[in-house]
């Protein structure tokens, strides 16, 4: 199910394949928006670039985003404060309100038409009990001298208790925006799609970036592949895990309110309006989940289009969609060296579903120290920091998962029988003392593959939502032919022929 945003664009270039030998001063690999942030900034400064994407530009986490541009990252501050003190959080709260402007300067300057328009943010609350956090929130952001406010008066079509507003924030059309790097950079930057980097190796003073036809001899690489496909050194699969989301965009055949929404506590809620091909629809989000554990549709999309009839009745939910994002042990962006063992080599990523600021920071950041500046930035998203773990619980979520998908289920699985499986869905059958994941169409032919992470092996598990293959321990997913549609595995599954 693709978004509204990959839906409503019509793209205008296609890149070939890489399938030889190139060098340049910077190799990108992946072109979501954090790449191509980091492609236009590092092109204008006449750096030779390649840029080398799996799948699509802006095709993945990008182009399923919500596209809020905010320095509101939920009820956050009060957190950052409480856990890194006062000077952290303000730097974090410059950083992204810095981000929006950089963004606005890139769309005025590139006269960039990407449906950019201000607006104010606002995490709120229906629970009396979250009332108090509220408070807590505006008085931290307040104490960093950003001036938001606690305000109950809303737009939205349903009462709440209260919120925290942060005034001039923005919203866009990610692809418009992106694609709109990409005319700004096409003539001086080199592109391929659908080409998958596999290793990447040191030579001397460079690095060679490998695809199974062609490779990219660069001094400088930066992994802007959302969960990077490299183990060790790194060890990133120790400290991140990702969280899928769900999206609809609704025609209420209603006027739409102003303003971007999420509610303060969990279960998740976020809304905003998108003026689409004439229509003013609104976005609904929310049912998150660590990606790779069960859900179906009514804990999904159907959570989410309750929402949206309660209030609207006589709603048409025109597009769903859903992606997923890393997730940071203490909840703040890797962002700089990938490891201190491989110099010239940097990471973005952690953006905890807040990567249209954080890939702006990221590229600066990154930018910066390529060019041997100073970023002030820089010391907060460390990516090579370690600290003590402020985030326990997450951490304690990690291991039990990884644990039961690498081990146990190995050891106990639990299977279904051949003919439980219902058409058009999926599960995990023995046969021949073989653990088998089986697809069957809605025509009942049967799709069979190893249910095996190509990652690091943890067992799959069957979503019957999206009829993929996903892994619980760091939310790689397949599709049931085994082809791998997101990272950090890059490998497909293995495949068997049934009779
Ligand atoms: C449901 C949801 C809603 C969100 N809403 C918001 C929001 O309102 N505001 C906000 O700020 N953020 C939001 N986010 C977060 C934001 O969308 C992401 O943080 C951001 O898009 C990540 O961008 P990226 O460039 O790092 O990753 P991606 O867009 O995933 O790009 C990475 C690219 O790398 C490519 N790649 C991977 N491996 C390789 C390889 N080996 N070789 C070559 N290419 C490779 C991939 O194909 C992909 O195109 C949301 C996230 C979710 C899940
Ligand atoms: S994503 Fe790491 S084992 Fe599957």
């Amino acid at each position: 199910m693709h978004s509204l945003w990959i839906e409503t664009y019509d793209k205008k270039y296609e890149f070939p394949k890489l399938n030889s030998s190139l060098s340049c001063d910077i190799c990108i690999i992946g072109a979501g928006i954090f790449g191509m942030s980091c492609a236009y900034y590092l092109t204008k400064l006449g750096f030779k670039v390649i840029v080398i994407e799996k799948s699509e530009i802006a095709s993945k986490t990008t182009g399923h985003t919500t596209a809020k541009i905010t320095s509101q990252h939920g009820l956050f501050y009060n957190y950052l404060i409480n856990n890194f003190g006062t000077s952290f959080a303000r730097l974090y709260l410059e950083a992204n309100e810095e981000a929006i402007k950089n963004i606005k300067t890139i769309i005025d300057n590139e006269h960039i038409s990407c449906d950019f328009s201000y607006q104010n943010s606002f995490v709120y609350t229906t629970n009396p009990d979250e009332v108090q956090s509220i408070h807590d929130e505006v008085s931290a952001v307040q104490s960093l001298n950003f001036p938001c406010k606690f305000v109950t008066n809303l737009g939205l079509p349903f009462t709440i208790l209260g919120s925290c507003m942060f005034e001039n924030q923005a919203q866009f059309h990610p692809l418009k925006y992106v694609y709109g790097l990409v005319d700004i950079i096409y003539n001086n930057c080199k592109i391929f799609t659908h080409s998958t980097i596999t290793d990447i190796r040191k030579s001397n003073d460079n690095y060679i970036c490998y695809t199974d036809d062609g490779n990219v001899k660069a001094k400088h690489v930066i992994l802007a592949c959302h969960y990077p496909f490299l183990k060790i050194p790194g060890f990133y699969f120790l400290k991140m895990y990702q969280s899928s989301s769900y999206l609809i965009a609704v025609d209420t055949k209603k006027t739409l309110f102003n303003g971007m929404y999420l509610t303060a506590k969990s279960p998740t809620l976020s809304f905003r309006a998108a003026h689409i091909n004439g229509k003013d629809l609104l976005l609904v989000g929310g049912a998150d989940h660590k990606t790779g554990t069960y859900c179906n549709f009514e804990a999904s999309y159907g959570v989410l289009e309750k929402v949206a009839k309660t209030y609207y009745p006589n709603c048409d939910v025109l597009y769903r969609w859903n992606t997923r994002d890393c997730i940071t042990l203490d909840k703040v962006p890797y962002i700089g060296l990938y490891s201190h063992y491989m110099p010239n080599l940097y990471i973005g990523t952690g953006f905890q579903k807040w990567g249209m600021t954080s890939s702006n920071v990221a590229a600066n950041i990154i930018v910066d120290m390529i060019c041997g500046k100073e970023n002030k930035y820089a010391p907060i998203f460390s990516a090579t920091r370690m600290q003590p773990i402020k985030n326990r619980d997450e951490v304690k979520n990690m291991i039990v998962q990884s644990t039961k998908s690498v081990v146990l289920d190995k050891i106990n699985p639990s299977y279904l029988k051949f003919d439980d499986i219902a058409l058009n869905s999926g599960g995990i059958v023995q046969i021949n003392g073989n653990k088998v994941g089986i697809f069957k169409d809605s025509r009942g032919q049967i799709f069979a593959v190893k249910p095996v992470c190509t990652h690091l092996g943890c067992l799959l598990s069957w979503n019957d939502v999206d009829k993929t293959w996903d892994c619980p321990c760091h939310g790689s997913r397949f599709d049931f032919r085994g082809k791998n549609l997101y990272d950090p595995a890059i490998k497909n599954l293995e495949t068997y022929q049934i009779e």
